[in-house]
């Protein structure tokens, strides 16, 4: 039977369930890093793809928020085990979700939505604004082939070299920059006040990073959506391929309530509707309308 809205990323094998918090640590102003136990989540999970989570035992907020995976945690033996995530206290969910200490429950359902495909790249170029590193760090360890992810574990083609732009508001929201430098990814930053790095925009990075390189490049990117709109505008005048994660608000994460949808362009050209959640987040630079 032909399903009209089925989609090859739907989450015909997401595993839905509570789960215990192992940790909840600050990593950077606003910013925490909650760690928990989900064998079944973190064998099948790809980078870029996403987790919607739900605090357990309360209604308010009733719906559940989508959070990209920051890194899967292995168990003594190196089996995939547990999961990171880093988030932004933005709103209700985020701030209480901080709040909450070890052995608490949390609903959790996933891996959801499509994730970065794996393409051959010599130099990956990975733009990110506010909160839009979490899903590089994963997709780094993919490429410099210290991590596979999937089950069954996918080949990714290894990158020769990996940059990551990286734009904040300040220093003090700057999350997980040792976490990149560590794995060998080339970090260059910016802030909005000059506090750390370049002062202006993560956009103003992308050129440097490519005019120097020696190497065919291909950006990544995700932030807020001014930025990855400005940084597709620079992809297209370089003439590279870029590839964005978009960021919507979702409701069910997994295809149905059509609250996560957008402009998408066909190879017709013509424009419509998709859900960010099963067919996205990541979707090619410049099949989006923004
Ligand atoms: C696929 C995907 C992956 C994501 N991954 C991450 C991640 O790894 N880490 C992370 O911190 N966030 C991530 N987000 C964003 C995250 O889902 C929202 O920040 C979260 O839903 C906010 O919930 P809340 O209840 O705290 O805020 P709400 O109470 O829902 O919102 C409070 C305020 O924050 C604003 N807000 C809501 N969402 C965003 C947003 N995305 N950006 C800026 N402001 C927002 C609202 O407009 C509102 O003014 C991701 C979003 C998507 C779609
Ligand atoms: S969040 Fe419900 S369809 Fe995407």
């Amino acid at each position: 039977m032909t399903v009209q809205h089925h989609h090859p990323s739907y989450a015909d094998r997401a595993w839905q369930g509570t789960v215990v918090v192992e940790e909840n640590v600050r990593v950077a102003r606003d910013t925490y890093r909650i760690r928990f136990t989900c064998p079944e989540i973190a064998r099948r999970v790809l980078p870029g793809q996403f987790i919607m989570m739900r605090l357990a035992g309360t209604n308010d907020p009733l719906l559940g928020r989508p959070l990209a995976l920051y890194e899967v945690v292995p168990d003594s033996g190196g089996n995939p085990q547990g999961l990171d995530i880093v988030y932004l206290t933005v709103g209700k969910m985020t701030r209480r979700l901080a709040l909450l200490r070890p052995t608490a429950p949390l609903e959790v359902w996933g891996p959801l939505g499509n994730g970065f495909p794996p393409t051959a790249t010599e130099h990956l170029v990975m733009v990110a604004g506010g909160i839009g590193q979490t899903p590089f760090l994963a997709l780094a360890r993919e490429y410099l082939g210290l991590q596979t992810y999937g089950d069954p574990p996918r080949q990714a083609p290894n990158a020769g070299k990996i940059t990551l732009c990286y734009g904040c508001r300040s220093s003090e929201y700057l999350a997980g920059v040792g976490d990149f430098e560590r794995i060998g990814v080339e970090v260059r930053l910016s802030t909005d006040d000059g506090s750390t790095g370049h002062r202006g925009l993560v956009t103003d990075l992308i050129r440097p990073v490519v005019e120097q390189s020696s190497l065919a490049c291909r950006i990544v990117c995700c932030g807020p959506e001014p930025m990855m709109e400005a940084t597709a505008k620079i992809a297209r005048e370089l003439d590279l391929r870029c590839q964005v994660s978009l960021e919507r608000p979702m409701v069910c994460g997994i295809g149905i309530c059509f609250s996560c949808v957008a402009k998408i362009h066909d190879a017709s050209g013509r424009w419509d509707y998709r859900r960010t959640c099963v067919e996205g987040p990541v979707f090619e630079a410049e099949d989006v309308e923004f």
